[in-house]
């Protein structure tokens, strides 16, 4: 077992037994694909709501919210195109009977040869130390040359065979290049089919092929048929946003890797309306926007990179993916797409009603372009969840596992806790949690010896721990114990609550961002 699927395991593990994320059904079996957030889950999972609504919706003024029907009518998705091209190019190897998406073969296979020219940069970085210059060496080495070569021809092969739906030459792309099953390592592979990944239903009341309805896939399209509710209601000028957190359905063939790809998920998308001609200015934006609201979180710039897409969505004039450095290596996390007027001209032709702007400078209709950010909310909560685990071994021998969530993020801020179950102590404790617990999420827990307690915390991400002992009931002083440096000081409990509010206020974060 490669150690990346060890670090998942742990963490799979850990979400379950300390209630942040459950199988979904489990005394079934449980459902392939599909989890529950427990306690500790939910609240995580709303603190990266609440921060993303509040970053999208509260800080632009010229975004505004939208909570849309997960059913809508089954035209929607003939016009969006979803019900023609919202397909996956599968195979299945023959030796195995698994299914794969063959695009991310490939995918997989180029993540290999990337690897390779790590590998030689690496050994370089070493031979040469500081008089090393990375960008120099990736422009000259002969070896790191060749691989770039190869996966410039590989990467274009595959975008010629993924833009001309061209399957016959996407499977011959893998069996020219030797690739095998990941499970039963043959080359045994079938034809490749498309499949459609929406989930299809019946509406009650009527019968036949027009009772089809579709558990949405998107949660933009939601916005779209909105688009002039919205502005007029609102009273919007162009450019303005709609944003939106809820759920999104799609029938994934290679459901796996825990919450990364499920079968039911949420997003929090953003379609911002703009004039046309000036969407690639406010895709920078976004870009640049999206990438600030990742990095002030502190899980490590390391961690995110940008990949401009090889083959675009049939909505798409440019788009770029937002990865993050998952257990299983780079992925996904978030997408940035400059939709043009492709939605709202679909919706105007397939409905027959307008789907146009007056702008009052220009004194002219338009259908205006569309630059969208779309977040996986489940996505989200598995970079932190992932970048925040750790097992650490500490000076005196003993372990500890540490959840060292961002603090603004952390489902509980604060654990209140008295040394003793005794001499007063849990009075002035319970005094403190019960005037803690109007601003943030705290625990209050007398149970077990002092350094348990904090381990418990440590495991949830509990950013502070609160100690009331017996100098206390004296000095009128706490200590607060910093999860990550496991260092303590001596507050005054009458300046708590100033100096918790820099330390986690969404408040101060956002301030960050503007
Ligand atoms: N409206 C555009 C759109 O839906 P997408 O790239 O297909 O674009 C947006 O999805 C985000 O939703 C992805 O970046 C990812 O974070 C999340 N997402 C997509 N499919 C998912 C799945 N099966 N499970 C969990 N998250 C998913």
């Amino acid at each position: 077992m490669s150690s990346s699927d060890d670090v998942l395991k742990s963490l799979v593990s850990h979400a379950k037994e300390y209630g942040f994320v459950f199988p979904s059904s489990e005394i079934y079996d449980g459902l392939s694909a599909t989890y529950d957030y427990g306690p500790y889950g939910v609240d995580l999972k709303n603190n990266i709501k609440a921060y993303w609504w509040k970053a999208m919706v509260q800080i632009h003024t010229n975004l505004v919210g939208l909570d849309s029907a997960i059913f809508m009518h089954p035209t929607t998705w003939k016009a969006s195109g979803h019900v023609d091209a919202f397909n996956d190019p599968l195979i299945d190897n023959k030796d195995s009977k698994k299914r794969y998406r063959a695009d991310v073969l490939i995918e997989e296979y180029l993540e290999k040869i990337r690897l390779k020219i790590e590998k030689e940069v690496e050994k370089a970085a070493q031979r040469f130390g500081d008089s090393f210059d990375r960008d120099m060496y990736l422009k000259t080495n002969a070896r790191v040359l060749g691989y770039a070569e190869e996966m410039d021809q590989v990467r274009g092969k595959m975008k010629a065979a993924l833009e001309a739906a061209d399957l016959e030459s996407l499977r011959q792309l893998i069996v020219d290049l030797g690739i095998v099953c990941p499970l039963s390592g043959s080359k045994n592979w079938t034809e490749v089919r498309q499949f459609n990944l929406m989930f299809a239903t019946e509406l009650g009341s009527v019968s036949g092929e027009a009772s089809t309805i579709y558990l949405r896939p998107e949660t933009a399209q939601g916005s779209y048929v909105n688009f002039l509710n919205v502005q007029k209601s609102a009273r919007m000028k162009i450019p303005f946003g709609i944003a939106q957190i809820g759920k999104a359905f799609r029938n994934e063939i290679i459901a796996r890797q825990f919450i990364f790809r499920m079968r039911e998920f949420e997003q929090m998308e953003m379609q911002f309306f703009v004039r046309p001609g000036t969407e690639m200015e406010w895709f920078e934006y976004w870009k640049n926007f999206r990438i600030k609201w990742h990095s002030v979180l502190g899980l490590g710039s390391q961690n995110y990179r940008f990949h401009d897409h090889i083959k675009l969505a049939h909505y798409a004039n440019a788009a770029t993916d937002i990865e993050f450095n998952f257990p299983m290596g780079f992925k996904e996390l978030e997408g940035i797409h400059s939709r043009t007027d492709f939605d709202l001209k679909a919706h105007e032709t397939f409905s027959g009603r307008k789907q146009q702007y007056f702008d009052p400078e220009l004194q002219e209709s338009y259908i205006p372009y569309v630059v969208e950010t779309a977040i996986g909310l489940d996505r989200m909560f598995l970079a932190v969840m992932s970048a925040s685990y750790t097992e650490e071994k500490l000076e005196d021998g003993s372990e500890r596992t540490l959840l060292a969530l961002p603090r603004w993020l952390a489902p509980v801020k604060l654990a209140i806790l008295p040394l003793l179950k005794k001499d007063g102590l849990p009075e002035l404790a319970l005094d403190i949690f019960k005037k803690l617990r109007l601003d943030y999420t705290c625990q209050y827990d007398e149970k077990d010896a002092i350094g348990k307690r904090y381990r418990r915390q440590d495991a949830i991400g509990t950013p502070y721990c609160i100690t009331i002992d017996h100098q206390s009931l004296e000095d009128g002083m706490v200590t607060l114990r910093d999860r990550d440096s496991m260092s303590q000081e001596r507050i005054p409990i009458q300046d708590l609550k100033g100096w918790l509010h820099q330390r986690l206020d969404m408040s101060v974060l956002l301030e960050q961002l503007t």
